[in-house]
């Protein structure tokens, strides 16, 4: 039984955190996160913890912040201004323990020893902890929590204590903590509860079975309330007593749905499997992830490290059999951001789902397509047409960026993004062409991205509109670079949608030549004539995109080159962004870059860059960049990569890696999972130089001198490949699938299954 509760031994493998401190727990319980896409759950004690609560006193500063979420479970809290956020549901993992009367709270008498570790590999949370009582006793306890991979609904808690006393009166209390403080409850049985939401009419229910053995013989519990179970005990020095909790969940997203026999059936399926077995196919499910999944370094073991948390959390976050959720920009592991999903998913994360786990890419792009009306609603609100997505999205697909939140003084800032940061519509756009080119899901072409592509195409042509000047202008926008709002012709943006209108194009012509049937039906269901396309081919050829053709420099937005030049190097070791430090309008006035902007596109689309362009964008405005957000060293990691300069690769890659492994406060409102997209992508993309939209697939790597290996997997159109790059070549492998060419630095090699092919550097 213990070996279960032992983090596997291999430490490239596992994290671990010895100790508490209040001011890092919070960023420890986002980092040590779990979940499965449905389901997440911060890493907060179960046990000794004491009560948490909700309150409006800015200067209480909770020593934890325990929560569960379920994705997808949105409602608009009492908040100014209101957005829908995810709300917390119960949680499932409270254990009380009473010794001789007196309750066990961790933050009375001596933690002697206090390990948090996260199991990267087999997906669990693991606790092991020594706590001497004020009265003097020695308690042990060992836990091991998860929430399976192998089936959604399901989570589970296994918890080991000891006591070094005999004849202590010992009370383990099992509970379900307070339910989002924010739902009302429908339904309270011995094993189940059933909450709704108040203003969306969603439901989640919540069931659950607990047992517990002491002396190796099981006993019977106390049921004094539902989903609460009690056992009294005298101890005995030394001896183990083993409790195990499954939790079973469902959401209801219609008022006429009940979630309670899904939630029922789910606990009713892992309580006849029993605990080993659901730990068991729980572990299985996370090894086959793996073996796709795992990207070896060797010759870096901080990047190691780095990349397997990144596909860690990019793999819990992520559930192929939801279409209707996608992920939030901390995933399920905080409350920052409220849950809403922002461009960080399709430019971030979709790559990695695209290459790794196709499944998953693709019910995170029917997301999208399900959100479709909220993003036409919106175009026709701001009087445009097609589709505008929202910057921030939630369930529904309406518009969820607050229009102000309280600035640190108090006063409230106005936020502009959700009205302006209009480039999402063309992110979108690519993740949906760049999904389809690596799938070849001709289906999900014709379903649903198609109509996307022409969607978004649509309205970037109403978007640009043409000016006495002849050329079209996209104005008043937000680029990728927050610091400057409400800028004319962002090269970021306006490009972007040069490019979804030209895919735009390129989707009609497709699918006449090859689906004549569904080209017509969807034209007549959008009522796109042929006098809209020529529009839309007039303005491929007129939108302004900021590009000197003498300099091959792009200017961020018009007018960028006049403002002041800072020297961001000044502000590097500050605490704060440098936004405010220098404060927002000697920002807003200077040349100060918050994220990728240019960089990114040259990072998106590198063929918008001929010659030695890319090279002059990134020498330009790397400097000027402050990485005011954690997407930005990502993106400069990839394209440094790119470009050869692997040592600013490096760089920016360790810098991107330490935002979320290094006790960095930032972290409390849960992981920046973009940073963690952005780095998989960075070395796979970057020093690998993998490339799935091609007409066939393409690996040119780069690999840093110091690095002796590098190892990872890919899917291309129902086909499996392995490559092995080491400095003196490539290794190709095809594991499944039809035999194909692949492009390996330029040489064209025929791969069949079982054969295996190198090509020499
Ligand atoms: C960044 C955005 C990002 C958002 C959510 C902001 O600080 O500037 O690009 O989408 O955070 O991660």
């Amino acid at each position: 039984m213990p070996e279960v509760l032992r983090p596997t031994p291999d430490s490239g493998w596992t994290l671990a955190h010895d100790g508490y401190s209040v001011t890092t727990e919070s960023a420890v319980e986002s980092r040590f996160a779990f979940g499965n896409g449905f389901l997440g759950m911060r890493a907060a004690r179960s046990v000794s913890r004491g009560p948490t609560w909700a309150s409006w006193l800015g200067y209480i500063r909770w020593a934890s912040w325990p929560r569960c979420y379920v994705a997808g479970l949105f409602d608009m809290p009492n908040t100014e201004p209101a957005v829908p956020a995810l709300v917390p549901v119960a949680d499932w993992s409270r254990v009380r323990i009473v010794l001789d009367g007196a309750t066990l709270a961790a933050r009375e008498g001596a933690m002697l020893h206090g390990t948090r570790t996260l199991d990267l590999r087999r997906g669990v949370l693991l606790a092991d902890w020594a706590h001497r009582t004020p009265a003097g006793v020695t308690f042990r306890g060992r836990e091991l929590r998860l929430l399976s991979l192998a089936d959604r609904a399901v989570g589970l808690q296994i918890l080991r204590i000891a006591l070094d006393r005999d004849e202590v009166e010992v009370k383990l209390e099992a509970s379900f903590g307070l339910a989002g403080l924010g739902m009302e409850p429908m339904r309270l049985e011995r094993d189940l509860a059933a909450w709704r939401t108040e203003g969306t009419a969603k439901a989640v229910a919540m069931a659950g079975a607990a047992r517990l053995a002491h002396g190796g013989a099981a006993s019977e519990p106390e049921r004094p309330f539902p989903l609460r179970w009690v056992w009294r005990w005298r101890s005995v020095a030394g001896q183990a007593a083993v409790f195990a909790r499954l939790v079973a969940v469902a959401r209801a997203d219609r008022p006429d749905e009940d979630p309670a026999p899904p939630a029922a059936a789910a606990l009713a399926r892992s309580t006849a499997l029993g605990w080993r077995a659901v730990l068991a196919a729980h572990e299985a499910a996370w090894g086959e992830r793996w073996t796709m999944s795992d990207v070896l370094i060797e010759g870096d073991d901080a990047l190691q490290r780095a990349l397997r948390f990144a596909v860690y959390h990019l793999t819990s976050a992520a559930n192929p059999e939801d279409e209707r959720v996608s992920i939030g920009a901390r995933g399920l592991t905080g409350d920052a951001y409220f849950g809403h999903v922002f461009w960080d998913t399709e430019i971030y994360l979709l790559p990695f789902y695209t290459a790794i786990w196709p499944e998953a890419a693709r019910a995170l792009l029917m997301y999208r397509f399900h959100t479709l009306p909220g993003a036409r609603e919106k175009a026709v609100r701001l009087g445009y047409r097609g589709a505008l997505y929202p910057w921030e999205s939630a369930d529904t697909g309406a518009e969820t960026t607050p229009d102000s939140v309280l600035g640190p003084n108090g006063t409230p800032v106005e936020i502009l993004t959700g009205k302006m940061e209009h480039h999402i519509s063309a992110d979108v756009a690519y993740a949906v062409w760049h999904y389809w080119r690596a799938t070849g899901d001709d289906d999900f072409l014709l379903q649903a991205g198609a109509e996307i592509l022409l969607e978004t195409a649509r309205f970037w042509v109403s978007r640009a509109v043409p000016e006495a000047d002849g050329r079209r202008h996209i104005r008043h926008v937000i680029g990728p670079d927050e610091y400057h709002e409400d800028v004319d012709d962002n090269a970021f943006t306006n490009v972007m949608a040069r490019w979804t209108i030209a895919r735009g194009l390129e989707v009609v012509a497709l699918l006449q030549a090859r689906w004549p049937e569904r080209a017509a039906a969807l034209r007549a269901a959008l009522a796109l004539g042929d006098d809209e396309l020529a529009q839309w081919r007039d303005a491929t050829a007129r939108i302004v995109d900021g590009l000197d053709p003498e300099t091959g420099l792009y200017e961020q937005f018009a007018g960028f080159h006049g403002l002041d030049l800072l020297d961001v190097a000044d502000y590097a070791d500050h605490a704060l962004p440098i936004d405010v430090i220098i404060g927002r309008e000697r920002t807003q006035g200077s040349q100060v870059v918050k994220q990728a902007d240019v960089v990114a596109l040259i990072a998106l689309l590198p063929q918008e860059f001929p010659g030695a362009s890319a090279e002059t964008n990134f020498r330009h405005y790397e400097p000027r960049c402050a990485h005011g957000s954690s997407l930005s060293a990502s993106m400069h990691a990839l394209v440094a990569a790119r470009l050869g300069q692997t040592e600013t690769a490096l760089r920016y890659m360790h810098e991107t890696a330490s935002l979320d492994l290094d006790p960095d406060p930032n972290s409390a409102g849960g992981v920046r999972i973009a940073g963690l997209g952005g780095l998989w992508q960075a070395v796979v993309r970057g020093f690998g130089g993998l490339t799935l939209s091609g007409e066939r697939l393409e690996i040119d790597p780069r690999l840093p001198p110091q690095w002796r290996l590098l190892s990872f997997r890919t899917r291309w159109r129902d086909r499996m490949v392995a490559f092995r790059i080491t400095q003196d070549g490539v290794d190709a492998r095809l594991l499944a699938g039809e035999r194909m060419e692949i492009g390996i630095a330029g040489t064209s090699v025929a791969l069949e299954v079982g054969m295996a092919q190198r090509v020499s550097h």
